[in-house]
């Protein structure tokens, strides 16, 4: 390093000297300021030295900076203001109220630092077995035949046989709903569900213009029934269902339910959609729907999200048997193009290596802790499973939902409405509090806490009569 003033020293104390032969030196320079700053050597907000002094601090020209600035910038590590110079950007999510947020229906990880490690060791092997190039590529279908082969297995527990049939991989649930309602119905047609339902299904029939119509539900689910009367009374085709750890009532239907509803949909010719992300988390769960139907116009869907990782992105999709399915392949792709195949190599690694099951235990684990936690804090009448993500809690009449979600919202405790997962104008007063969604067990008692105490208060006495 060339000659410095005291001051220029001390802005340039996190600087090294570069290192020829080890890449440009503009890319050297930015990241110096990438690793001071995870380092700690620099913070959000501190004034990185001005090119001048720092070019002379390192003996490189001026342009070599200016192009460096550039690169750290491009790389959002500092941001420059003409006449003050460059600054640190903050490396942290901006810190403001604690907000514990109960509406998503994540499954809790026991640690997230578990999770990060069996994730990188994980992407070592998938880069090693399968080599940049193929990794690089779109997923065509074909080149994903043997996470597919994985997911086969995977499925084998709960739908046998029927998983060799024919098995697509989809970036989610979400994805495949779309593309199946696209593929099968058209705008101003149908759908039936049940009443409260999963609301990106209710979304899609939106997007899609569709009729969602809910059929007539007992402490079994839908009742086939209704099934029929609803299909004669509307001429739908489609029905889609979740039997498994209802989202959001938390119901699971029963074997000799689903052994009805399925001769009824065989008799009737109507197309299920079977979305059954829980099915892993019980280790009692009845066979799928799929296996009384036995794939036929069945789409069976289990995503991956639920029992793993949402960030896998990743859900195996049995299409119907006996079937083209060519336009449930095109809508997949044309919205998507298909999935991450290094999403696909890491979950087919996991499933190869079997800590998939693991991962499954211990998510079901937590959640079996954070469910005994949640009864012991909430009302009698809070519906869940020993072990599933969410609870629903029916709230009494004196408490308008709408209400109840605002006061909660503004103590920075959020859960989900029932207006969000309804397909009926006026919804049963409830909420679903998802339990993945605090920190850890402490901050859900915290809010499970808040939430109880508010329900006992009665809304009706603070309004003054006069
Ligand atoms: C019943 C149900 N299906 C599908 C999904 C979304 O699945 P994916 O993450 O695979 O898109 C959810 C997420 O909450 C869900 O509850």
């Amino acid at each position: 390093m060339s000659e410095q003033q005291p001051n220029d020293r001390l802005q340039c104390r996190w600087v090294k000297p570069l290192v020829a032969g080890a890449g440009p030196r503009y890319v050297q320079i930015a990241d110096l300021i990438g690793d001071a700053i995870r380092t700690g050597e620099l913070s959000s907000g501190d004034q990185v030295p001005p090119q001048r002094i720092l070019a002379t601090a390192l003996g490189v020209d001026l342009t070599t900076v200016t192009r460096a600035y550039g690169e750290a910038r491009d790389r959002g590590l500092i941001a420059s203001f003409s006449g003050r110079g460059s600054f640190v950007t903050s490396t942290e999510e901006t810190a403001g109220e604690v907000r514990i947020d109960l509406s998503m229906n994540i499954p809790a990880q026991p640690s997230e630092r578990r999770i990060a490690s069996l994730a990188l060791a994980a992407m070592e092997e998938v880069f090693k077995r399968q080599g940049d190039r193929r990794l690089s590529a779109y997923d065509t279908g074909d080149s994903n035949l043997s996470a597919i082969q994985a997911g086969q297995a995977w499925l084998r527990p709960a739908i046998g046989d029927l998983a060799n049939g024919n098995l697509v991989m989809s970036a989610g649930t979400q994805a495949a709903i779309y593309a199946a309602l696209q593929s099968i119905s058209q705008k101003g047609e149908s759908v039936l569900c049940e009443p409260l339902t999963y609301p990106g299904f209710l979304l899609a029939t939106r997007k899609l213009g569709l009729n969602a119509v809910s059929v007539k539900v007992d402490e079994h689910g839908a009742t086939p029934e209704s099934i029929e009367e609803m299909h004669r009374a509307t001429n739908a085709k489609v029905i889609y269902l979740n039997p498994t750890l209802q989202n959001p009532t938390t119901r699971t239907m029963p074997e000799k339910r689903r052994s009805d509803i399925a001769n009824t949909l065989l008799k009737l010719k109507m197309t299920l959609i079977e979305d059954d992300p829980y099915w892993f988390l019980l280790n009692d769960a009845p066979p799928p729907l799929v296996t009384f139907t036995k794939g036929v116009r069945t789409y069976y869907m289990a995503s991956l999200s639920k029992c793993l990782w949402p960030t896998l992105r990743t859900s195996f999709v049995l299409m119907p048997v006996g079937e083209e399915n060519n336009l449930f392949l095109e809508s997949l792709r044309s919205s998507g193009m298909g999935g991450s195949p290094l999403l696909y190599g890491l979950t087919e690694h996991w499933i190869r290596t079997g800590v998939a099951r693991q991962i499954v235990l211990q998510v079901q684990g937590e959640a079996r802790a954070r469910q005994t936690l949640a009864r012991s804090i909430l009302p009698k009448n809070a519906c869940s499973h020993p072990s599933g993500l969410h609870t629903w809690l029916a709230l009494p009449s004196n408490w308008n939902r709408q209400v109840f979600v605002e006061i909660l919202e503004q103590h920075g405790i959020i859960v989900a409405i029932s207006d969000a997962f309804s397909a009926e104008e006026n919804p049963e007063n409830g909420v679903r509090i998802s339990m993945g969604g605090a920190a850890n067990q402490s901050e859900l008692a915290h809010a499970l806490k808040q939430i109880s105490s508010l329900l006992m208060e009665d809304r009706r006495r603070t309004r003054t009569i006069v």
